[in-house]
């Protein structure tokens, strides 16, 4: 069609009502809080951008098939279409269901991974790298360097730096490396694309050392769309045909279901060697269910092997990727810079570019994010020394190489005035940005403390 408009290609048929505060009760919430944002009630957050996980709005054909969902304990239905739609999307053949991506890799690193191994990833995510270290492993990151620049610009930030791959290999010993990971988008790396050319790239190096190649696949459908929109010689292919080359690339891969599975929960762990999914399913036995269903309903498998089929709709990912973009645009309008370009699941506001007066160890990204949600009612997430400042022996802080809010979008839930409204408050926090103090810490967990900590203002 000739317009230029790109609308969200659903209408509304069910909704949930939002709730508005007054700046006093924003004000009380806060205080309550300890000026942390997982402290607050969800009814005291008119827009909550704080992750895209299990928090998208799943469809009329979604709740249909639940209705439909077979709650057999063994062999149900439902597992066997859930299977159907794996299989058609990735072409492996060992489908494992888990309630979620973390218990998907909880189980194949305990199954693959021994202490002393090297787990080479673009960027592990945080549950991956606790999984991986909980075996007595590393995980070690290995992006392009591209990728840790927030102001680079570079169509595939995800890609992993074979060089450095292969470099890895030969310093620790093939016998050491049990699987090498690749994560589309790269979430840690600001949910970055990965090329195809970079997979196979990564492909042909385990291929000479005979390493098995798994990916974490929780955003694929949002990474294939990227490859249609700026890799030569893909833009004439679908989704689809784009998401099974990368999976064909793969030996397996772990899977939040409640991302691209436009599900609210769910996983899976798939692979092609039978061996290991033997011994996986005999560990899913014992903490996740039996091997048709692992901690899910069978409601659940329905929601997601429709999802898992949705979510490849051209005309969804275009908007989900368009959404986004906007929501950066709109940021960097208001005088915000933002880490260039935008991923496909969040926008990242960079705070030590906006704050300058708050050094690292005053939590700069925590004054925004608390800023935020003051002015307006909005909630994103602190991604700096907070989360990652590494304390030393002499008690001092090394604070993180970044100080980010992340506004992370969840999928068909928010609309383009939803998305107007957040760009507003930005605006609003912008302009009163030499008013803006830091936060010290009062209280803090020994590790995670960004769930936890509270902080009082300078
Ligand atoms: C890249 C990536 N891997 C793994 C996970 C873990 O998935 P889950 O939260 O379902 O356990 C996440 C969740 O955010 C993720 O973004």
């Amino acid at each position: 069609m000739p317009f230029r408009t790109i609308i969200e290609p659903f209408r509304i048929h069910a909704t949930q009502a939002v709730t508005f505060t007054t700046p006093e009760q924003r004000e009380a919430a806060l205080e309550r809080a300890g000026y942390n944002l997982f402290g607050l009630h969800g009814d005291e957050v008119l827009i909550d951008l704080l992750t895209d996980s299990g928090t998208g709005a799943m469809s009329s054909r979604q709740w249909a098939a639940m209705m439909d969902g077979d709650e057999t304990y063994a062999g149900s239905r439902s597992f066997y279409r859930f299977q159907d739609v794996v299989r058609g999307l990735t072409g492996l053949k060992e489908v494992i269901p888990t309630h979620q991506g973390r218990a998907a890799e909880r189980i194949l690193f305990a199954v693959t991974v021994k202490p002393g191994h090297v787990v080479p990833n673009n960027t592990h995510f945080d549950t991956t790298r606790a999984n991986i270290e909980y075996c007595g492993a590393e995980a070690r990151d290995l992006v392009i360097a591209e990728g840790r620049v927030p102001a680079t610009r570079h169509p595939f930030k995800g890609n992993m730096d074979v060089a450095a791959l292969e470099a890895t290999i030969a310093q620790v010993g093939r016998e050491r490396v049990p699987l090498v990971m690749v994560t589309v988008t790269n979430n840690s790396g600001g949910g970055q694309p990965v090329s195809l050319e970079n997979l196979r790239a990564v492909r042909a190096v385990c291929d000479r050392h005979r390493i098995p190649l798994y990916l974490d696949a929780c955003r694929f459908a949002e990474n294939a769309y990227f490859i249609k929109l700026r890799e030569p010689g893909c833009a004439g292919q679908s989704p689809r045909a784009i998401a099974r080359a990368m999976f064909a690339l793969a030996d397996g891969c772990t899977m939040s279901a409640k991302k691209d599975g436009l599900a609210n929960i769910g996983g899976f762990l798939a692979m092609n060697d039978p061996d290991v999914a033997r011994e996986c399913r005999n560990l899913l036995v014992l903490t996740e269910g039996f091997p048709t269903y692992g901690g899910l309903a069978g409601y659940d498998l329905e929601a997601v092997a429709t999802g898992l089929d949705e979510v490849l709709d051209e005309e969804y990912l275009k908007y989900r990727l368009r959404s986004t973009a906007y929501l950066a645009e709109k940021a960097e309008q208001a005088g915000v810079p933002v880490v260039q370009p935008p991923g496909g699941h969040a926008v990242y506001l960079d705070a030590q570019a906006l704050l300058p007066q708050i050094p690292a160890a005053q939590y700069p990204a925590q004054a925004l994010a608390v800023e935020l949600y003051r002015a307006g009612g909005v909630r994103g997430v602190e991604i700096g020394s907070v989360m990652f400042g590494k304390r030393q022996p002499d008690g001092r802080e090394l604070p993180a190489p970044m100080e980010l809010v992340r506004l992370a979008v969840p999928r068909r839930t928010y609309t383009q005035s939803h998305v107007d409204y957040v760009a507003e408050v930005i605006a609003a926090v912008a302009e009163r940005k030499d008013r803006i103090r830091g936060y010290r810490i009062i209280e803090q967990a020994p590790w995670l403390r960004h769930f936890t900590a509270r902080f009082a203002p300078l």
